[in-house]
């Protein structure tokens, strides 16, 4: 398996596997594929890395900048994230994740946030400690990682993209 940045003709590949690893997810609206097309549009895709395997797309993250009680600072969230439906469970999502952040602390990022089930990126050096919020959210549910200096608190805010299209 390869982790690479994704390229112009990996595009539509990603959007149908967002598409299906979703489909499942009782959480899910069906807004995470217009997300990335939009995040690509505006050009705060910051990231956008895919898990190839045997030429095929198997999985895929995007990072982009956020707010965190209206400053950037140098903090990005993850996500979307998708792994194929028959390659989940195998490490495809942490070998994603992991290449993500390597990726933003060589870019000078100061952290990392993301909305995502604690038992997942729990496990992936994340933390749900309510420092961060996110509306009426359970705050275990907004995590991060900081990379460098002390974990801001405050209202985390995605891209302009995540409203826009997320509706
Ligand atoms: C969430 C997702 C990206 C995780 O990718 P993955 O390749 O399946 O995850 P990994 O195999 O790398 O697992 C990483 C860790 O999370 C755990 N984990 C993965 N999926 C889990 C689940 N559904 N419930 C609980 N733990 C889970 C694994 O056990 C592993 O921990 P361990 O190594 O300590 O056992 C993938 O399942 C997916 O595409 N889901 C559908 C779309 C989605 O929900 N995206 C995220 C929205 S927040």
């Amino acid at each position: 398996m390869l982790i690479r940045p994704e390229r112009p003709d990996d595009v539509d590949a990603i959007d149908r596997l967002t598409i299906a690893a979703f489909e499942p997810q009782w959480f899910s609206d069906g807004s995470e594929a217009p997300i990335l097309r939009a995040l690509r549009a505006s050009g705060e895709l910051t990231i956008s890395l895919v898990a190839e395997d045997d030429g095929d797309v198997i999985g895929h993250v995007a990072f982009s900048p956020v707010t965190i009680d209206g400053s950037h600072d140098g903090w990005f969230g993850l996500g979307p994230i998708s792994v194929r439906l028959d390659r989940q469970r195998q490490g495809v999502g942490r070998a994603l994740v992991a290449e993500g952040l390597r990726r933003l602390r060589d870019r000078g990022a100061r952290g990392c946030a993301l909305i995502g089930d604690p038992d997942i990126y729990g496990r992936m050096g994340f933390t749900g400690d309510g420092s961060l919020t996110h509306g009426e959210l359970d705050p275990s549910a907004v995590q991060h990682v900081a990379f460098s200096g002390p974990s801001p608190r405050g209202e985390v805010h995605f891209a302009p993209a995540f409203d826009d299209a997320g509706h």
